[in-house]
């Protein structure tokens, strides 16, 4: 049987830079001279790399997550493309959003943790692809915003329900409301951002080293962990025990739990098969 591998050295895009770096799949948004602002083009890209992740992963574990990028030193991304959406009708910006949609919900179904690095902007639609991500570390140079309102429009990349779900009703609705953008400190204050670090190095090295502290864990588990989690976020306490239950349950499956188990028993480092 081949090794799977990442997606994707051979696939050449043209808004994206895709590398594997030790357990990380590291995807770059690289259009800097739209401060990487989110074109139907790009979105095209991004959704293919997460579908050939999809595949990649479903015979095998050939990275442990993804780490999501912005090139050019100014932004993650700067927003939706504001001159694409000038000439939208109101049907084609539905679907605009609806497209979104499918790639923040992949993003949300890959079954691997996304962490998001954040350095510079991260305005409406970039804010709302971090939301999106199971973990957000920023520079000290990130700034993020929903700054919708100020273009006579509302947030529609998921930010009306994945920020409520992040910082809180009140704190999701100043933000909205007003289109104010925050620094990195107060992110991090309302539980918008987890870490911040001085500078893009040392943020790519928190990302990397964090995707390595999850490399060690059994892939089955973070797995179930990550879509257990996801599944729950939006049901009432009872049900979403349930849920956990069942997912508890799913654990005792697999072969990771076993060789766990096993291996804290005989006092013994586990090596997890992964399945
Ligand atoms: N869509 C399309 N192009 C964008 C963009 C966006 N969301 N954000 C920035 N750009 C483009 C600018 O038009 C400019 O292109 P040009 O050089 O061809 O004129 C280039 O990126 C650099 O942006 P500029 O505004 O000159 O940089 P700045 O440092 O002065 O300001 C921002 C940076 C992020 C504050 C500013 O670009 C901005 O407010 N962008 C829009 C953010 C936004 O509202 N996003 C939500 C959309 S719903």
């Amino acid at each position: 049987m081949s090794t799977p591998s990442a997606p994707d050295a051979e696939q050449a895009y043209r808004h994206l830079r895709v590398e594997q770096e030790g357990s990380a799949l590291v995807v770059t948004i690289d259009r800097p001279k739209a401060l990487n602002a989110l074109a139907g083009e790009l979105v095209d890209e991004l959704q293919d790399v997460l579908a050939r992740a999809g595949a990649a992963l479903a015979d095998g574990w050939p990275f442990r997550a993804v780490i999501l990028t912005g090139a050019g030193g100014k932004a993650f991304v700067a927003g939706a493309d504001i001159r694409e959406m000038s000439a939208m009708s109101p049907d084609e910006a539905q679907e605009y959003s609806r497209r979104m949609h499918r790639l923040t919900l992949d993003l949300e179904r890959l079954p691997v943790p996304v962490v998001a690095a954040v350095d510079g902007y991260a305005l409406g639609g970039g804010c709302e692809l971090a939301l999106a991500c199971d973990v957000v570390f920023a520079s000290e140079a990130a700034r993020f915003g929903q700054p919708e309102v100020s273009l006579g429009l509302v947030p529609g990349f998921g930010g009306s329900v994945r920020l409520q779900q992040r910082v809180g009703p009140g704190m999701a609705r100043e933000l909205i409301f007003t289109g104010r953008r925050i620094d990195a400190a107060e992110a991090l204050r309302i539980g918008l951002v987890n870490r911040v670090l001085a500078d893009r190095e040392s943020l790519l090295e928190a990302a990397r080293e964090t995707v390595e502290l999850i490399a060690r864990q059994a892939p089955t588990a973070v797995a179930n962990a990550k879509l257990t989690l996801g599944a729950v976020a939006a049901l009432p306490t009872e049900d979403g025990l349930a849920v956990e239950a069942a997912s508890f349950r799913d654990a005792f499956t697999t072969d990771d739990s076993r060789a766990g188990r096993a291996a804290f028993l005989a006092k013994e480092t586990p090596s997890f098969p992964g399945r």
